[in-house]
C-alpha cells in the first residue's frame, strides 16, 4: 500500500475513532455579574439553544475606560454535595499571557474561544467585548462524567470588577 495513503486512513480511522467516541458537553447556564457597573456594563449574557443537547454562549459587554492590568482567575467546580473545587484553581496575569501564552491550562480555555471573542489581542482592552456562540467545546483532557462549574473571575488593577460562571454537563464516551 501506498506510504502516504496508509498514513492516511490511519489517521483518518483515528479521527474516526475520536470523533465517534467524543464525550458529550452541554452548558447548562451561564452567568455574569459586574462588580462596578460604572466600569462594566452587561448588555448580554445567555445561553443559547439549538436543540435539546447544543447550547451556545453569548456575552456582550462594555468597559468605559481602558484598562491595561487584567488578572483572571480561573476556578473549576465540580458538583458533589454542592460544587467543590476541582483540578483548576488559577489566577494570571492576562495582560502577560496575551503576549506569551505561557500557561497550559488557561490555554486550553483560550483555544476553545479564541476564534469567538473579542479578546484576541495584547492589553489594554476598552470599549465592546463579545464572545458570540461559542458552542465548540473540546476538551482535551479526560474528566469524569457530572456537572461542572467553570468561574473566571477578573481583577483590574487588583479589584474583582467582572466575573462570569458557566455550569456545564460532561458526559465520558457516549
Ligand atoms: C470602578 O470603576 C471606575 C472606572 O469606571 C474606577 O475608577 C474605580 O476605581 C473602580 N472601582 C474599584 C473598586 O475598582
Ligand atoms: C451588545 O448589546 C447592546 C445592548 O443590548 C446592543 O445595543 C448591541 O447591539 C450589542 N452588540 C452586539 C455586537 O451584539
Ligand atoms: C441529543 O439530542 C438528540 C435529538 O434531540 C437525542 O436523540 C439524543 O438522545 C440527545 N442526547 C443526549 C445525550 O441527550
Ligand atoms: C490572534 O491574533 C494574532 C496576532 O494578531 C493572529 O496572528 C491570529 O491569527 C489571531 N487568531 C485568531 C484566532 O483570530
Amino acid at each position: 500500500m501506498d506510504f502516504k495513503l496508509g498514513i492516511l486512513l490511519a489517521f483518518g480511522t483515528m479521527a474516526f475513532l475520536v470523533c465517534s467516541e467524543a464525550p458529550f458537553v452541554k452548558m447548562t447556564n451561564v452567568v455574569c455579574e459586574s462588580y462596578n457597573k460604572s466600569w462594566i456594563a452587561v448588555h448580554y449574557c445567555r445561553l443559547k439553544a439549538y436543540s435539546r443537547n447544543k447550547t451556545s454562549s453569548n456575552i456582550n459587554l462594555t468597559l468605559s475606560e481602558p484598562t491595561s492590568n487584567v488578572f483572571v482567575h480561573v476556578k473549576l467546580m465540580k458538583k458533589y454535595n454542592g460544587y467543590k473545587p476541582f483540578l483548576v484553581d488559577v489566577t494570571l496575569d492576562g495582560c502577560q499571557f496575551m503576549r506569551k501564552r505561557n500557561n497550559p491550562t488557561v490555554k486550553i480555555i483560550w483555544n476553545l474561544i479564541k476564534d469567538v471573542s473579542t479578546l484576541n489581542h495584547t492589553c489594554p482592552y476598552r470599549g465592546l467585548q463579545m464572545l458570540s456562540d461559542f458552542h465548540r467545546i473540546e476538551v482535551p483532557v479526560p474528566l469524569p462524567t457530572g456537572d461542572y462549574l467553570l468561574m473566571l473571575n477578573f481583577l483590574f488593577f487588583g479589584k474583582k470588577q467582572f466575573g462570569t460562571k458557566v455550569y456545564f454537563t460532561f458526559v465520558e464516551d457516549l
